[in-house]
């Protein structure tokens, strides 16, 4: 049993359909191509999970602001093909831009906004971008059908704007978040570091480095959303090829900033930055996962420093 690649809803629509008809439980992994390790991990969880594994790939032109970094976006198909068969899938969705969009470049008249959570953070700094994240998600939900749908927290205020989506709108769909998959200097993989110079791609690891010292400081006791952002500048500052848009610590679901980090398990740290041509962003938990894990409820690290 080979791949088979579809480009039109309809087909896409009838093969799940088929799949659920001969009681078969269905994985979605959306991206926009260019596929790596991380969107490999998504795959492998859901070959893991699920009967069938469909990946749509599709450069979504409503979630791009800037028309040169859609202009520069890599496509790789034909490799991204090899990968989704190497990797067990068994659909994939590859629609041209006019099956998703037939008025285009005239915007769909349907949209959909989630409010809130789309509105801060990188939503602040690209007006409209999550809008077109959670319209042509709405539609892949759709086309897909009742199924398991699988997400990078790489994109965490993305993750959360999906998860809203999927409730609000009562949709057949559970969202599963998947951990981020990093080098070994703590780059999160994407498909934008390619455009990065060698030089600029040493710096990139920063953002890491500045994420991990927040969490070293959540780990010596009991710290503030303002101390934790500053630490987080204070290690940007150190590389100057760099330029941080934001850094924060918020509230893991709502993503509004704390004050305090009581429970650290319910708190994420967030980075933002642009380095050469890159916007790169990054987050982790405020307590690295094998602290979180070996101190088991986060109540006991209240009462180690309490
Ligand atoms: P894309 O950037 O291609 O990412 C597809 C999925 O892979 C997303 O869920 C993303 O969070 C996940 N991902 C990317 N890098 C990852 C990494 N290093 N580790 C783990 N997961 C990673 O995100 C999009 O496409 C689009 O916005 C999309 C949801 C497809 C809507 O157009």
């Amino acid at each position: 049993m080979g791949v088979e690649v579809v480009e039109t809803a309809a087909r896409c629509r009838a093969l799940l359909d088929g799949a659920r008809a001969a009681r078969r439980t269905v994985g979605l992994v959306p991206t926009m191509g260019a596929l790596h390790a991380g969107h490999v991990s998504l795959l492998a969880r859901a070959r893991a999970e699920c009967d069938v594994v469909a990946v749509s790939i599709f450069v979504n032109p409503l979630q791009f602001g800037d028309p040169e970094d859609i202009a520069h976006y890599p496509r790789t198909l034909e490799r991204d093909l090899v990968v989704c068969a190497d990797e067990g899938a068994d659909v994939v969705f590859a629609p041209p831009v006019p099956e998703m969009y037939p008025s285009w470049p005239e915007v769909p008249a349907t949209a959909v906004t989630v409010r809130g959570v789309s509105e801060v953070w990188e939503g602040a700094s690209r007006p409209g971008h999550f809008d077109g994240v959670a319209t042509v998600v709405a539609k892949l939900f759709s086309i897909a059908g009742p199924c398991r749908a699988y997400f990078g927290e790489k994109d965490f205020q993305q993750l959360a704007v999906v998860r809203r989506l999927a409730a609000d709108l009562m949709l057949p769909v559970e969202v599963v978040g998947c951990p981020t998959v990093r080098e070994a200097d703590g780059l999160a993989l994407s498909s934008r570091n390619v455009r990065l110079s060698p030089e600029e791609r040493r710096a990139a690891a920063v953002l890491w480095r500045a994420l991990s010292a927040a969490q070293a400081t959540v780990s010596t006791g009991l710290c503030s959303g303002s101390a934790l952002a500053q630490v987080m500048r204070d290690a940007m500052a150190l590389e100057p090829l760099v330029r941080l848009d934001y850094a924060g610590a918020v509230d893991a679901d709502s993503l509004a900033e704390v004050d305090m980090v009581s429970d650290p398990s319910s708190v994420r740290l967030l980075i933002a930055a642009v380095v050469g041509p890159v916007r790169l962003i990054d987050n982790a938990p405020a307590l690295a996962e094998t602290e979180l894990s070996e101190r088991g409820r986060p109540v006991r690290h209240l009462e180690r420093i309490g």
